[in-house]
């Protein structure tokens, strides 16, 4: 396999972090587990996801790839932003038990699409 990236590497490996983290925090709500008030589960992500943005903003500036430029990267930012909303409903905001299931598995298919436009670098769209 061809050397990758260092920052790549990192960056991939924060996803992944990121998403297994959101998986057992979502498994926690479901199960209404004290773990999710804990404090690691409240500053970890932050720490991963802050990474997570960092790496994909130096990827984004090391190779001149642009959001609003390239619209892959406009469509991961946009997904983003949608994860990050439903995340928060899933997690935190939503009143009722059904919500929150519906925002996780919505946050779930959204990170799937995310993962979709980074190995394609096309926002599965005609208007690439
Ligand atoms: C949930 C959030 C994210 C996930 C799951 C994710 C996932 C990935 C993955 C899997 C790759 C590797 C693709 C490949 O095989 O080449 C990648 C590359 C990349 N990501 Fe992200 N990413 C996320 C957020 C971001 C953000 C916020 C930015 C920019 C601000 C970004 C910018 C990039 C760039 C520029 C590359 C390199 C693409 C290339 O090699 O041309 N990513 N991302």
């Amino acid at each position: 396999m061809i050397a990758m990236d260092p920052l790549k590497t990192l960056h991939i490996s924060c996803a992944a972090i990121s998403i297994a983290g959101f998986v057992l925090r979502g498994g926690w709500m479901l199960i209404d587990s004290p773990l999710l008030q804990a404090r690691l589960t409240r500053v970890l992500p932050h720490v991963v996801d802050t990474l997570l943005l960092g790496t994909g903003v130096a990827l984004a500036l090391l190779s001149a790839q642009y959001p609003f430029v390239q619209s892959w990267l406009t469509a991961k930012i946009v997904a983003l932003v949608i994860y990050i909303g439903l995340g928060m409903v899933a997690l935190k905001r939503g009143r009722t038990k059904a919500v929150r299931l519906a925002a996780l598995a919505g946050a779930l298919l959204t990170f799937g699409y995310i993962v979709g436009v980074a190995l394609t670098r096309s926002a599965g769209l005609n208007w690439s």
